[in-house]
């Protein structure tokens, strides 16, 4: 992509309403625009990121074995009087009249759509355990919506959910997710942490928060420093055999978020100097209901003993568009953000230091062609900005590799490959950079 003919429109300044370090680099870097508080454009660049990060995700729930759907954002009313909530949840939800006078909504969440979905299609054992999943905008009227996609009132939200016979297959569904989870975190290059959180009313330990480290994350939250380290499960996985020995490791030291802390119990357990006292930014949630949706809206299943009984549900939440947030958060530095290679919105940077010398465009265009050949996603500054302006860019938008040419160097027969992290620069022939960033000849 040439960057001459792209919308790439970068900020020099901080922007005032910007609070945090993301907020301000999705703005800066040309990310996301806010039309309306709490809601955004996605712009190029930014969009590129995000449908990264979905793709990670989709790629771990497919593995985990769940199935992805996509259901309206808009729903009726009267589904949600079936469960109960249609009162209960609040100011959060956008109610909305259609021109014959019915009552709809921007859903806020799933359960109770995909609980009527399965009721109308399943109805024995032998179909379960099913999890469904789908990738879709949500619509929350936060109170205060802030720091930009972290906290929006629209956010794009991946939601699944589990479908089981009873609680014990349900708890394996649960534990299928949970490593998804670890492994699709890991990914993006986020280290987020499982910590027990509030389960509500049906109790039990089968609720966590997962929960990236961040000074300005929006809770206070506590664990075993262990957690920090753990190696997390290989792409190997077996999801059709037993996880008890995969999970253990991660639930049994000591982590909760503020809602559920026991000072008393964390004291005990971890050691002083193991004792992680941190603020965390909430980037997915799983939850096991039990039968609450199933029983008010008769999603009923029959057992092998020809029993028919309410399937035991469970929800499984990432907030896609906050993950973007949370990346930058993790991964930045004075000069802009450094993007992890897996969610980059380009691979590489192409400068050329001097357009409209006849050596550096040929060389950038046989250089560009290149990496296409290979693969490589690139974006080519091709514009006439100063050589400043266009390594003050490259650096803000973060992209791992920059490939710097100019006619000196071609001069003495050399292009110049910055990587971002950490800023180490070499001065290559045009072949040994493409080699590489990994364009064999
Ligand atoms: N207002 C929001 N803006 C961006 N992402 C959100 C927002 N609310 C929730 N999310 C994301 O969606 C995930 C699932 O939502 P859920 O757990 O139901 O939300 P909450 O914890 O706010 O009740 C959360 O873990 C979070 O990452
Ligand atoms: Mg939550």
């Amino acid at each position: 992509m040439r960057l001459s003919q792209y919308l790439l429109p970068t900020l020099k300044e901080n922007p005032a309403e910007a609070q945090i370090a993301s907020h301000r680099l999705m703005l800066r870097a040309g990310l996301i625009r806010q039309e309306a508080a709490g809601i955004y454009a996605w712009l190029p660049l930014g969009l590129r990121v995000l449908r990264k990060v979905e793709r990670i995700v989709r790629e771990e729930m497919d593995r985990a074995g769940a199935v992805e759907l996509l259901m309206p954002t808009l729903q009726l009313a009267e589904l949600w009087r079936e469960s109960g909530r249609y009162d209960a949840y609040g100011p959060e939800m956008l109610r909305i009249v259609d021109r014959h006078e019915r009552e709809l909504l921007y859903g806020p969440t799933n359960e109770e759509m995909i609980t009527e979905i399965f009721r109308g299609y399943v109805h024995s054992y032998r179909s379960l355990p099913l999890t469904l999943y789908q990738v879709q905008w949500k619509f929350r009227d936060e109170q205060r919506p802030r720091f930009g996609v972290m906290r929006g009132r629209e956010f794009l939200m991946k939601d699944g959910y589990s479908f089981d016979l009873d609680e014990a297959s349900a708890r394996r569904s649960y534990q299928r997710m949970f490593v998804a989870y670890l492994r699709m975190f890991a990914r993006m290059g986020l280290r987020a942490i499982p910590m027990r959180a509030e389960t509500g009313p049906i109790g039990g330990d089968l609720s966590h928060e997962f929960i990236v480290l961040a000074q300005t994350g929006e809770s206070a939250v506590y664990c075993d420093q262990a957690l920090l380290e753990l190696p997390v499960p290989g792409a190997d996985v077996d999801y059709g055999g037993e996880l008890d020995a995969l999970i253990a490791p991660w639930t049994a030291p000591y982590a909760a978020t503020e809602d559920v802390h026991d000072a008393a119990r964390f004291e005990c357990e971890v050691p002083l100097e193991r004792r992680v006292l941190a603020r965390g930014i909430e980037v997915g949630q799983i939850f096991y209901y039990g039968t609450k949706y199933s029983l008010p809206m008769k999603a009923l299943v029959t057992g092998p003993d020809g029993v028919e009984r309410p399937v035991h549900g469970g929800c499984y939440g990432v907030g896609v568009s906050r993950l973007l947030g949370a990346i930058i958060e993790a991964c930045h530095d004075e000069q802009g953000i450094v993007w992890p290679e897996a969610v980059a919105p380009y691979r590489v940077g192409l400068v050329n230091l001097k357009v409209g010398d006849a050596r550096s465009d040929a060389a950038c265009a046989a250089i560009q062609a290149r990496l296409a050949q290979a693969g490589i996603e690139v974006l080519y500054d091709d514009t006439d900005e100063r050589a400043g302006a266009k390594f003050a860019k490259m650096d803000l938008i973060g992209l791992p590799w920059q490939l710097i040419v100019g006619p000196r160097g071609l001069e003495a027969g050399t292009v110049e490959l910055k990587q971002r992290a950490g800023g180490e620069r070499r001065e290559l022939s045009v072949e040994a950079a493409l080699a590489a960033l990994g364009a064999a000849p």
